[in-house]
């Protein structure tokens, strides 16, 4: 487990004067392939990380939520009757829209207070937001004694993202943060749910995820923008081969060619990204599945091509950073991962290389942008849960 959890009982005591009734966590997730299909009813590979959001508290018998942000030296009191949103404390957003999602669905909301406590780093595309919302969802669950299917929960964190935060995000995240498996992948069809997990405790090779340190800036924004241009290729698709498609899966790259007339060169290499990426995910979890790391690695590369040509999602630090590491002794394919604009890339690395790697990566990274990178090395964990109660 990433953090400590008698670490956050200490500090839930001192804040709040007694021991935890509960502690919850929710691991953040790197994506390996499959990106931006999500939303486009794809497929898609991640695994949870060793780095989690914890939330450790007690109920009130006041519908309330007094709460310690101890990563951001933040406190606040927020009403669980005509739950809004929190200017002043964005962060809050994410625990009261779970709370709101639950009520919506009849299910007991108590107050509470708690102190939250991680190491997912916030805002790097490592999924900290997802790790907030399942670690909330886990805490309410253990505080009110039931527990949401494992779809039913990662439904629910999207409908937090897509309602109450605005971001017409995918599923993948919350699905992985609550469902991540120690030592798998998950390969997830986010139209039916479908899973199998993967293994990925490899003899010869490690994934190092690296954090650009770049701030994402316009994401949210940019982001809609993607899902935007991914339905209009949808309504020209759906017009001009006359097939009954909702989504980007629906089609293949010939429905593509034959459509490319009607819609702008933007949308066209918006669709042919998620078309193809959904073709590499497929094949790559097959690589993974047989131990075809080379494969595995081509297609990383393929897949950060096509993000940066056709999707247009990357930026010139997450440029650095995959270009260098394609560079280095022992890389078999890197790419940026998660919704882009900044944040973290994640390479398949030999493991007698590394570590060599590693310090190589971080090196020459600042010596190309002038900032400074950081690079982990993480097992795949488990998703989100109570740690004890
Ligand atoms: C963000 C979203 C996900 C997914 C990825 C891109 O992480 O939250 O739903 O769309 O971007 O693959």
């Amino acid at each position: 487990m990433a953090v400590d959890a008698s670490r956050c009982a200490q500090i839930f005591s001192e804040r709040f004067g007694s021991a935890p009734a509960v502690i919850a966590r929710a691991p953040g997730r790197v994506n390996l392939i499959g990106e931006h299909t999500d939303y486009n009813h794809g497929f898609v590979l991640p695994m949870a990380i060793e780095r989690d959001t914890m939330i450790a508290g007690r109920p009130l018998n006041e519908p309330v939520l007094r709460l310690w942000a101890e990563n951001l030296g933040a406190a606040g009191e927020f009403s669980l009757n005509a739950i809004a949103r929190q200017p002043d404390a964005p962060w809050a957003d994410y625990l009261l829209g779970v709370a709101l999602e639950l009520q919506r669905l009849g299910r007991p909301v108590s107050g509470a207070e708690a102190v939250i406590l991680g190491d997912v780093p916030l805002g790097c595309g490592l999924s900290s937001s997802a790790a907030l919302e399942m670690a909330a969802l886990a805490f309410f669950e253990a505080l009110g004694g039931f527990r949401l299917d494992d779809a039913e929960a990662a439904r629910l964190g999207q409908r937090v993202e897509n309602g109450f935060l605005g971001l017409s995000s995918g599923i993948m995240d919350q699905f992985i943060s609550r469902c991540g498996r120690a030592d798998h992948a998950l390969f997830l069809d986010c139209r039916s749910l479908e899973r199998r997990l993967v293994p990925v405790v490899m003899e010869q090779a490690v994934f190092v995820i690296a954090n650009t340190n770049c701030p994402r800036g316009l994401t949210g924004s940019k982001y809609n923008e993607r899902v935007a241009e991914c339905g209009e290729a949808v309504r020209v698709l759906r017009e001009k081969t006359g097939r009954e498609g909702t989504h980007l899966r629906d089609f293949t790259a010939s429905d593509l060619d034959a459509a490319r007339g009607g819609m702008s060169e933007v949308v066209y290499r918006r669709a042919r990204h998620v078309i193809t990426e959904n073709d590499r995910t497929r094949e790559a979890c097959e690589a993974l599945s047989a131990g075809d790391l080379v494969r595995f690695g081509i297609l990383m590369n393929e897949s950060d091509r096509s993000l940066r040509e056709d999707y247009e999602v990357t930026n010139r630090e997450l440029d650095a950073m995959t270009s260098i590491a394609r560079s280095l002794p022992g890389c078999l394919g890197s790419r940026m991962t998660g919704a882009g604009f900044g944040g973290c890339t994640v390479s398949l690395v030999l493991r007698d290389d590394a570590d060599r790697f590693c310090a190589e990566l971080s090196r020459r990274y600042q010596e190309a942008t002038g900032r400074a990178g950081e690079t982990y090395v993480t097992r795949a964990a488990d998703g989100a849960g109570a740690v004890s109660g």
